[in-house]
């Protein structure tokens, strides 16, 4: 049906708790068009964990949120958090587009919110930097562009309070995983390679950009959930003010030395790198090439295990579209929460050793059977991650697999 007042076809439907009017369009193809207003149905999953983290976190009121949604397409992932979350007090929902701010009133009115929405449609930066000063600052800021948030960053964690979360999405998941390694040091100033662990080191990427911009304000950034879904990278982190906490997160920082000849890598964080003066620290201990650096990324925790754990027990009291999906997601990121930056895959594994390719179970026995940890990983469905050394792992498997 085409709209009267938007003037193209559009359909109702329902997400979560929610009713909206989109595009006709954008529930048609896989790739869902960027006008006149974007809506992308697969992304749903993602605004579920949105939700449930809201509902989750405790380290802000328990109600009156102030939520920036600062490029909200139909308006959908802030009316769902306004409307799931009992703790949302106040939005702003802003987009650039124009046709996008006029389905956004549209939808505050079917859902009855729009006495608690503040409709803007302005550039998310100069909104954002207008919410810079104290008192104006919001509880969260949600960062969702297309492509990267890189150009926003320094604007939003300006605009969070203090023990309020900036979240982001990034859909420039090639750059920071070594396919476009001048892209990512021209955007995130760090180095990317493409590894055989990419997905993480593009996440890994991204939260440490945060975290980096963060610094520059001495704000300290803490991670608290981030995880690889589809095409896209997600963050929730902690902004807090202080030189104390900034230089926390600064420890969280660091690159990984990584052996392209044998899989080797460890992470150092960026002072102990300020202290690699012997070169033969960057010589791989196993076959004495040099090391490559990847980063500056996060070396700290992907994700906080109890929040996690909250948020899985949010799931069967909320409206999400996949409690399944949320499950086995937020479940893996506990297991992987303990353990060290990377994973492993069997294929690699198979390919460098130079044996076939080991069942994950087989490759979890020897782990076990060591007396070190074992996690798969949401990544990649064959990999895992262990606790033990890199160097005793390869030379254990070389051994037990030969
Ligand atoms: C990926 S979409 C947002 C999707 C939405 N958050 C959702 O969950 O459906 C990105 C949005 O950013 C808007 N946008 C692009 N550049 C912008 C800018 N500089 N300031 C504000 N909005 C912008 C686009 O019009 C588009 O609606």
């Amino acid at each position: 049906m085409i709209h009267p007042y938007l003037g193209y076809p559009v359909v109702e439907i329902v997400e979560g708790g929610v009713r909206l009017i989109v595009p006709a369009e954008s529930l048609k193809s896989s790739v869902p068009p960027k006008t006149p207003v974007f809506y992308n149905p697969m992304m749903a999953r993602s605004r579920d964990i949105g939700v449930l983290f809201i509902k989750t976190y405790r380290d802000l009121p328990v109600e009156g949120l102030n939520v920036c949604d600062a490029l909200a397409g139909s308006g959908v992932r802030g009316f769902r958090y306004l409307i799931e979350s009992s703790r949302v007090g106040h939005l702003v929902s802003n987009d650039i587009n124009r046709e996008a701010v006029k389905l956004i009133s549209i939808n505050a009115r079917i859902n009855g919110v729009s006495d608690k929405v503040t409709i803007e449609n302005r550039d998310a930066n100069s909104l954002l930097a207008d919410h810079a000063s104290r008192g104006e600052r919001f509880h969260i800021v949600d960062i969702d562009p297309f492509g990267s948030p890189a150009g926003y960053i320094h604007n939003a964690v300006m605009a969070v309070r203090s023990k309020g979360i900036l979240a982001a999405t990034a859909t420039d998941t090639a750059p920071t995983s070594g396919v476009y390694p001048r892209t990512c040091l021209r955007r995130y100033g760090a180095i990317s390679l493409k590894t055989e662990f990419y997905h993480e080191v593009g996440l890994r990427i991204l939260v440490g950009y945060i975290a980096r911009v963060g610094l520059t304000y001495d704000l300290g950034l803490e991670n608290l959930l981030a995880y690889r879904e589809m095409h896209y990278f997600r963050c929730y982190m902690k902004v807090e003010p202080g030189v104390h906490r900034a230089e926390k997160t600064l420890d969280d920082i660091g690159f990984i030395l990584y052996c392209r000849m044998c899989i080797y890598r460890r992470g150092v964080s960026l002072i102990d790198v300020t202290e690699y003066n012997d070169p033969s620290r960057i010589l791989c201990p196993l076959c004495g090439s040099i090391l490559s650096f990847i980063g500056p990324l996060w070396i700290g925790r992907l994700a906080e295990p109890s929040l996690c754990m909250s948020m899985i027990e949010e799931v069967e009291h909320t409206s999400i579209t996949d409690r399944g999906y949320a499950k086995k997601l937020l479940s893996s990121l506990v297991c992987e929460a303990s353990m060290p930056p990377t994973y492993y895959t069997v294929d690699q594994i198979a390919s460098k050793l130079k044996v076939k390719t080991p069942s994950i179970e087989k490759v979890k026995d020897i782990i076990d059977g060591e007396g070190y940890r074992f996690s798969r990983t949401h990544f990649d469905p064959k990999g895992f991650k262990t606790d033990m050394d890199s160097s005793h792992l390869i030379e254990v498997l070389r051994r037990r697999l030969q």
